[in-house]
């Protein structure tokens, strides 16, 4: 077992924990840890753009992408870390353009903007241009960007390091982050990293679903690592699903290509959305829009011989226009899908996107022990947190946005925590929890397989708490990921060695998996009302009276060790805006 000494230990390089590095790295000395390599991080994965209101292109302001903001998430969202985030996002853009991002541009020489789901002028009137871009390849450069200005700032990358536990001390009553502890891919070997100051960047949960537009490595090892040491994780019933996948597999097609003018249709060619969203249309908010798509196909309308998909049209669009602003998008759907996107429609489907919860955190990313009290030394920012801006729904560009916004501000917090804070003293053996989880692993003689008990979950997840759910498909996700828990327990690993043994990895990723399925529908199906992300099919409408207000689910640990979730709630915070019906 190796010790690391640093202020200030990020977990996860991709968008969020590059942005607190070049922040933390100014004032400490600052380690990043990360599963993979940093520009394989999958904030590489987003297209379509960022969000901010920089009018550079149409009438625009903070304040009504505040508002689209907080109504996209059903108003569940924090309202003042919404106001945060749209008037910080201007800034946000700036730095990045400052760093070396390749915006797209107008003729006059300004960052163009494209229209996407839910941002509209003065409070739903009309959609309006408010998202940055770089062609549909957004995140690849905002990380390519993070990326070099960490290298230019000194930044310590450790990579191919998965971190599995969260150290927590408690000293004179306050239980404070000492630090976490790793493994090395390379080697094998244990290291732990003793920090002032710990930042999970870690990203999303979304490999619990089988149909996803997420990457393998999307497994919440962040939320699953605080979650197993007593940390709350906040809203995680609501996940969103991004309407426009690439049917049957599940890759991102960017709502850019609506933004664009792309057109959803049904099988008899009818631009549905007018029917579910006059104003907004196929730019009506992501939960609206992959409803209405089930809808249709539920209804007979779905397209092909099995009639279980729709349409993502872009023939109308001049191919120098998709060349221009669409290189990607149109790219995968001649090589997944052998379709020529300048004549032919493309086949999609709702794709498991976007984990809205995640470890609760107020605005400066600070992580939070129950409804108020913060854990010093514990931060968190990015989709592993839930600050929380998007609440029920995410609106579509305000991912890299957070990133960005609360990746720079959980950089300078820990920064200025490192400075004035003492280390806090490792326990006796940091590792413990570590060692014995690896080495129960590896002597496993046990006759469950990863790629079985994986595909069942995902499985059930689609089945079961995907757009619509009820009271019956949730409890049966609930029996069957309970199921799914207890043959884990009995799970095999093949490869015994310990130089890149992914095999002994994947097996871990898989208990982080079952255990954040497993909290996301107890989540579920406690929430007796519909709420952007989260459609109960048995109580169709939103209840402001009994849940207005987050879910927090803690994990509890009986005597005789066996563990179970205990719900508590939260207040939102409200500040200017009272909730309203949701119209598009
Ligand atoms: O459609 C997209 O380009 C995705 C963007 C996002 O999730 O923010």
């Amino acid at each position: 077992m190796k010790i690391h000494k640093y202020d200030t230990v990020i977990v996860g390089a991709g968008g969020a924990g590059m942005r607190a590095a070049i922040e933390a790295t100014k004032r400490s000395r600052t380690a990043v840890l990360t599963k993979l390599y940093p520009t394989r991080s999958h904030t590489g994965a987003a297209q379509g753009g960022m969000a901010a209101a920089l009018a550079n292109v149409e009438e625009d302001n903070w304040e009504w992408h505040t508002f689209d903001t907080i109504k996209g998430g059903d108003y569940l969202v924090d309202q003042d870390a919404a106001e945060i985030l749209a008037k910080e996002a201007i800034d946000a853009v700036l730095d990045l353009e400052k760093m070396g991002l390749p915006f797209g541009r107008t003729p006059e020489g300004q960052i163009d903007q494209r229209r996407f789901g839910g941002h509209s002028r003065n409070h739903g009137e009309a959609p309006v241009r408010r998202s940055c871009y770089s062609g549909d390849r957004t995140g690849h450069m905002i990380l390519q960007t993070l990326y070099q200005n960490c290298i230019k700032e000194g930044v310590e990358f450790f990579n191919e390091f998965y971190v599995l536990d969260q150290l927590i001390v408690e000293e004179d009553g306050v239980r404070k982050s000492a630090g976490v502890v790793a493994y090395e891919l390379a080697t094998g070997e244990i290291h732990v990293f003793q920090a002032k100051a710990v930042i999970y960047a870690s990203g999303g949960t979304g490999k619990f679903f089988k149909v996803t537009s997420n990457a393998h490595t999307l497994t919440g090892d962040g939320q699953a690592a605080c979650y197993r040491r007593g940390l709350p994780l906040e809203d995680m019933e609501f996940f969103q699903f991004h309407p426009t996948g690439i049917w049957r597999m599940g890759i991102l097609l960017t709502e850019g290509a609506r933004g664009e003018g792309g057109i959803l249709r049904n099988k008899d060619g009818e631009r549905f959305m007018e029917k579910y969203a006059p104003v907004m249309k196929d730019l009506a908010s992501r939960d609206v829009v992959s409803r209405s798509i089930y809808t249709e196909i539920r209804e007979g309308r779905g397209c092909g011989p099995e009639g279980d998909h729709v349409y993502l049209d872009l023939t109308h669009l001049p191919p120098e226009q998709l060349d221009a602003k669409l290189p990607d998008i149109t790219e995968f759907a001649r090589t997944y899908l052998g379709i020529e996107p300048y004549t032919d429609p493309i086949p999609i489907q709702p794709t498991a996107h976007y984990a809205m919860g995640g470890i609760p955190t107020n605005v400066e990313g600070e992580v939070l022990s129950d409804n108020t009290t913060v854990v010093p030394g514990l931060y968190a920012a990015g989709e592993v947190a839930c600050v929380s801006v998007h609440g029920a729904n995410r609106l579509g560009t305000n991912s890299l946005l957070d990133i960005n916004v609360f990746g720079r501000r959980a950089g300078i917090a820990a920064a200025e925590y490192s400075e004035k804070a003492d280390f806090v003293e490792l326990p006796e053996n940091p590792a413990e929890l570590v060692v014995s989880l690896v080495e129960q692993l590896r002597d496993s003689t046990g006759t469950e397989r990863v790629a079985d008990i994986r595909k069942e979950l995902q499985e059930t997840m689609d089945a079961n708490v995907m757009v619509f759910r009820t009271e019956q498909t949730i409890k049966t996700a609930v029996e069957k990921i309970a199921e799914l828990r207890e043959r884990y327990k009995n799970v095999s690993v093949q490869d015994k060695g310990k130089r890149f043994n992914t095999d002994l990895l994947e097996a871990i990723e898989l208990g982080n998996l079952l255990d954040l399925a497993e909290v996301m529908a107890v989540s579920a199906l406690a929430r007796k009302e519909s709420r952007g992300g989260h459609y109960r099919e048995d109580y169709p409408n939103r209840d402001d009276v009994n849940f207005m207000r987050h879910t927090m689910a803690y994990r509890e640990v009986a005597d005789d060790g066996k563990d179970s979730i205990r719900l508590d709630y939260k207040p939102v915070v409200q500040t200017r805006y009272q909730p309203m019906e949701r119209k598009y």
